[in-house]
């Protein structure tokens, strides 16, 4: 989309001059020769730029600006006098003109006072967009579950480090919550008002990762056609989420390095440097510190990051919260999809205790989504469930060259004991008459494998 422009002035001469140096700026020019066209056009469509003569006919420059303003605020209005009389020109800026030129004007003057226009244009709408993501992104935080020891855990460590400027690394398998532990840091810390920017160190390919962190500037390279700014400054004085940070290649691991160290970014192409303010919360599935042994991630940055360290165990290890979790994302998705789910019947959250989740909370949230769909009734029971979950068994591939079909059996049969028998809510003699069993073989069996049974 070109940035339209309306040029307005009652000499035509100026207007085609001013016409043919804007269009070969590349913008859309529409020109108006009287105060009245102006308003008209103005009526009829929006401009990003109204460049107009001061003093015109009965309808002059003011009225164009007053007009301007009144059906689109956003409109930059720049007025052209050729008196050099500053109280007229006070008086446009007043009314809320954003600049002023004195004809005669040289055309380089009216090109960067527009492209600087743009710009700053530009940057405010960056701005309002960053802060309807602070809000959609508090939201968010408001999501964030925790029932087990660890957890809570993890959450009390939050609370003291969030008020800090801190680095912080997050480490876990993938879909234990890097992501969302990452935002609740930035959304409960001073920072929160502040831009949160978030970058997969991992899905950016290399070249243009540095661009993408640093900026640039026009003309540091083939393609680059205007400034940029990279995601670090625009960090500034908010968090800078670096996600996948194992994956970062070495000459940016060095390069981030130095701005950490120093605070100073510089653009490509340019000599000055930028001061930054950011906090970084980094986060990686990988084994870091094999990385690091093997020399492929270096030491000193990663000192940096990892000020604190946050280790976020699968969820298999952490069993308290599949409950919490199945139940707040019941809630969540019973809203999203418009039906009116009540609860989890007690087989199939005994099903979803067991499941050994190697997807983790992510695998869970999609578990979940999947039976609040399928569900008819207003209880999600085994059938909503997919068949990985219902007999986690049969997918597990007995494990290992050592492992017999009599330990596989026998893994097997533990399994269903414990599932049956939490499905009914630790019943024994339900148990071992839904298993077609007498009690005394259930309780051979439950000290064959080692299960307890009070
Ligand atoms: N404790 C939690 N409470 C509520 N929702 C959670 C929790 N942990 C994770 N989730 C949800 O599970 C999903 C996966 O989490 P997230 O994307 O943060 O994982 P991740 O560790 O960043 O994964 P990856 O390494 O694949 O990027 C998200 O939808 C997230 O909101
Ligand atoms: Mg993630």
């Amino acid at each position: 989309m070109k940035p339209k422009i309306l040029i307005v002035d009652d000499e035509p001469d100026i207007c085609k001059a001013l016409e043919f140096l804007l269009k070969r700026e590349n913008y859309a020019v529409n020109s108006a020769h009287s105060g009245e066209e102006a308003i008209k056009k103005l009526k009829e469509e929006s401009f990003d730029v109204v460049l107009t003569d001061l003093k015109m006919g009965k309808v002059d420059g003011l009225a164009v600006l007053e007009k301007a303003k009144d059906t689109s605020p956003d409109t930059a209005v720049i007025i052209m006098t050729a008196f050099a009389s500053i109280e007229s020109a006070v008086e446009a800026m007043k009314k809320g003109a954003v600049d002023y030129i004195v004809k005669p004007f040289l055309n380089e003057e009216i090109r960067l006072t527009i492209r600087k226009i743009l710009e700053q244009k530009k940057l405010i709408m960056e701005n309002i967009a960053l802060k309807h993501q602070v809000s959609q992104r508090i939201e968010a935080c408001m999501d964030f579950v925790a029932n087990s020891e660890a957890m809570l855990k993890i959450t009390e460590t939050l609370e003291k480090i969030v008020p800090t400027k801190s680095n912080i690394l997050i480490l876990g398998e993938s879909g234990t919550g890097k992501g969302l532990i990452a935002e609740l840091i930035h959304c409960n810390s001073p920072r929160r008002d502040r831009p949160f920017i978030s970058i997969n160190c991992s899905a950016i390919p290399e070249g243009l990762l540095e661009s993408e962190l640093f900026g640039y500037k026009k003309g540091a390279f083939t393609g680059a056609v205007s400034d940029k700014m990279g995601l670090i400054p625009l960090a500034h004085q908010g968090s800078l989420f670096l996600d996948e940070i194992g994956d970062m290649p070495p000459n940016l691991q060095a390069k981030l390095l130095k701005v950490l160290e120093t605070g100073e970014v510089y653009p490509l192409g340019d000599t000055k440097p930028r001061l930054v303010d950011v906090r970084i919360i980094s986060a990686t599935n990988a084994d870091i510190e094999k990385r690091l042994k093997e020399g492929r991630f270096r030491e000193d940055l990663y000192w940096r990051l990892n000020v604190i360290e946050i280790k976020i165990p699968p969820l298999r290890e952490r069993r308290d919260d599949i409950e919490v979790l199945a139940i707040h994302f019941m809630n969540k998705f019973s809203g999203e999809h418009k039906k009116n789910i009540k609860g989890i019947d007690r087989e199939a959250l005994s099903l979803l205790l067991e499941y050994p989740w190697p997807g983790n909370v992510r695998e869970l949230s999609n578990v979940i989504e999947r039976a609040v769909v399928l569900t008819e009734g207003n209880y999600i029971t085994p059938k909503d469930l997919p068949d990985k979950v219902k007999n986690p068994e049969l997918e597990k591939e007995p494990s290992g060259a050592s492992s017999s079909l009599k330990t596989y059996l026998g893994d097997y049969e533990k399994n269903l004991l414990m599932k049956i028998y939490n499905a009914h809510n630790r019943d024994k003699e339900e148990t071992a008459k839904a298993l077609g069993i007498d009690l005394a073989t259930l309780y051979r069996k439950f000290k064959k494998y080692g299960i307890e049974a009070e």
